[in-house]
């Protein structure tokens, strides 16, 4: 069970601050959730001190929300996957739906940042999900197919590759699909993913809209082995109400 947070472009200085030792005040309710949080890349390494120092360095992990697909070089703007793990992260989500719109990124994109994301150490959150045009015209499982299909890392294993199940339409809205339309999806992308690595073990993030008061009914859910959670990321007592409802 892992507990993502994606902040996107939110945070500052004092919010990491505050933000670690709200979380290090309430840690004992998240249980056995495991807890990651993916700030914008220039908090990265704050946050890292700052969980240190609330002493939870070691009990929440911190990642970066995209990196290039290349080591280094002329890329302004960008940030290495290398640069991520020497900063202390240990995952990097690729993929967002807001990145594949505001930045074009396409599969092929996606899959050369998560196979950057691989070599340099890191785990690789590949994230897939349908519009709410594709739902509506029933074309959401061959959606995700082709975006699992044009993703997934070479060399990815269930270790180091983790995907994560975005309807774009569920993103920040406070729409979610049915359940049952959660749990389809799951399995329908555990057996595509299958081709690639391990289905039994691989881990599937659900993401949109999770909030502490639907998280328990979507976590429970067979094929649900976690959350990726935007905007109810930002607060502690949010993000903990999250861990805490899925049980672990
Ligand atoms: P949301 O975002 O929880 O604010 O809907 C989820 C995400 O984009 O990862």
């Amino acid at each position: 069970m892992l507990i993502a947070g994606n902040w996107k472009m939110h945070g500052t200085l004092a919010d990491v601050r505050t933000f670690a030792d709200e979380l290090a005040a309430g840690i004992s309710r998240a249980g056995s959730a495991g807890l990651l949080i993916c700030p914008p890349a220039i908090l990265m390494n704050p946050l890292l001190g700052a969980f240190a120092k609330a002493g939870i360095g070691d009990r929440v992990g911190t990642g970066a929300q995209d990196c290039h697909a290349a080591a280094k070089g002329a890329h302004t703007g960008d940030t290495a996957a290398g640069m991520v793990a020497d900063a202390g992260g240990s995952h990097v989500i690729v993929g967002h739906s807001e990145r594949r719109a505001d930045h074009r990124e396409t599969d092929a994109d996606v899959k050369a940042k998560a196979e950057a994301a691989l070599t340099a150490g890191l785990i690789a959150i590949v994230c897939i999900g349908e519009t709410e045009s594709d739902r509506r015209e029933g074309r959401t499982n061959a959606v995700l197919e082709a975006q699992i299909r044009g993703s997934m890392p070479e060399g990815g294993t269930a270790e180091n590759t983790i995907v994560a199940y975005e309807p774009v339409w569920a993103i920040g809205t406070g729409l979610t699909p049915t359940l049952s339309d959660i749990a389809d999806a799951h399995a329908h992308i555990r057996a595509v993913a299958g081709d690639y690595v391990e289905a039994a073990n691989v881990a599937i993030l659900y993401g949109g809209s999770v909030k502490p008061g639907n998280a328990g009914e979507i976590l429970v859910l067979d094929g649900v082995d976690g959350a990726l959670v935007g905007g109810a990321s930002l607060k502690a007592d949010d993000f903990l109400g999250i861990a805490e409802a899925s049980g672990v």
